[in-house]
């Protein structure tokens, strides 16, 4: 009578949760793989229903953790999908370990009533976790044409809204309709390991875009996608970004800052161990005339060049216009820049004549031109020091 029961209580159990991932026990965290709710993962039958299913499970459960699951050897098309919280679990895991494709035409997109602007969209959520080596294909290749064709509004890929200690790791990410990974009004992100492919010639497909968030780390990370690898954008502090390789690519920015007189600030920005591969800016900071706020306390450092177009610059005077007003430019530090231009003008430190930049640091700049030509470095209201920097830098006092 006794064993019956037991056999009965297990029956019960698996037949009431048979999307449990591994052996259970009662202190298992919950496992939710996206096929036990009806995903087919055969790359065409949309799969979205279910991953939204999965994902209400996973968010519910209440556990520390839980986990979702997106097995290898399969491509699940999703069409736009929302993973909201806030969650139960303190942390959801979403282990990618197979592949996410989007629609494969501009017309098969079906756009839920609600466009929030993104592919696959993450809101609300505090220690949101995805990894696993899985891929994540935007399909771009038709928005691009549709772009330059008849400036279809295109989405981003992935969008992370208002999350909290959010990691990402072991991803790739290729052919977004537009820039791969943004992060809105995130708080703490650890983000590594991830790779970025779009071809060179793929209008704005950036790699991550950041608005509005604080303490966010990027680390160990390739980006080719022939635009801005990592763009910071107002409203950003505590940005700190580590061997990151860029290239083909636009470099890696902060701004552009304070377009249409808007006020923006962005600060303690810390970029170190970077690669710029063929890049047509290196490392810039670009804010609008007309702007206010400021761009401060920003360093790169340690950052190899080769054959990047710009290497070094500071636009304060984006698209000149009739202004007083400039987003201030202060405490910024170029240190150990070294390698190849592809352009003459290796350095270029443009800032506007009523704000103009403070503080600027140029320490061991040694850029050489690709081209065997002669280099040189240009700048106008620039206040600031130099020390040992090739080419030379005329409008800072030197130090040996
Ligand atoms: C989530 O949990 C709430 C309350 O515990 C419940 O009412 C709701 O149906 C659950 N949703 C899902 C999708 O499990
Ligand atoms: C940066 O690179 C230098 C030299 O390659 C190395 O000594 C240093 O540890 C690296 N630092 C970081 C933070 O990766
Ligand atoms: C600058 O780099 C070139 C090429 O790598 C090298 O020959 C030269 O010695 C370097 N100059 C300084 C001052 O480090």
């Amino acid at each position: 009578m006794e064993s019956l029961f037991v056999v009965l209580v297990m029956f019960v159990v698996a037949a009431s949760v048979p999307y449990l991932c591994a052996t259970i026990t009662p202190d298992t965290a919950p496992c939710f793989n996206v096929l036990h709710f009806g995903a087919t993962g055969n790359g065409q039958t949309d799969d979205s229903q279910a991953f939204a299913n999965a994902w209400q499970e996973a968010c519910n459960a209440t556990h520390d953790t839980s986990t979702l699951i997106i097995p290898k050897g399969k491509t699940f098309m999703l069409q736009p999908v929302s993973f909201q919280g806030p969650c139960k679990s303190a942390s959801v895991i979403i282990k990618l370990k197979g592949t996410i494709t989007a629609p494969k035409s501009v017309e098969s997109w079906i756009w839920p009533n609600h466009d929030w602007g993104a592919w696959v969209r993450f809101s609300k959520i505090s220690g949101l976790v995805i990894y696993g080596g899985g891929q994540i294909d935007g399909q771009g290749a038709p928005w691009w044409d549709c772009f330059s064709n008849n400036k279809c509004h295109r989405p981003t890929a992935l969008h992370f809204h208002d999350c909290e200690n959010l990691i990402l790791r072991r991803l790739t990410h290729i052919n977004s309709p537009r820039n791969h990974i943004s992060l809105n009004a995130c708080s703490g992100a650890y983000i590594s390991k991830l790779h970025f492919i779009a071809p060179e010639e793929s209008p704005n497909t950036d790699a991550i875009d950041i608005s509005e968030s604080s303490n966010i780390k990027i680390k160990d990370s390739i980006m080719e996608t022939g635009d801005d690898c990592i763009a910071i954008n107002h409203g950003c502090k505590s940005i700190s970004i580590t061997r990151v390789f860029c290239g083909p690519g636009h470099g890696i920015s902060v701004g552009s800052l304070g377009r249409n007189g808007a006020h923006e600030t962005v600060e303690d920005i810390y970029v170190r161990n970077c690669t710029f591969f063929r890049t047509t800016n290196g490392a810039r900071i670009k804010t609008w005339m007309g702007g206010r706020g400021y761009a401060r306390k920003i360093t790169f450092q340690d950052i190899i060049v080769v054959e990047a177009k710009n290497p070094v610059i500071i636009d304060q005077e984006y698209n000149p216009q009739d202004s007083t007003n400039a987003v201030k430019v202060s405490d910024v530090t170029f240190r150990n820049v070294r390698g190849t231009s592809m352009s003459k003008h290796a350095v270029q430190l443009h800032c506007d004549n009523n704000i103009g930049c403070t503080n600027i640091i140029l320490e061991g700049i040694n850029i050489t031109s690709a081209a065997g030509e002669e280099i040189y470095a240009s700048c106008k209201n620039v206040d600031g020091v130099c020390t040992s920097c090739f080419p030379h830098v005329p409008c800072l006092s030197e130090e040996e």
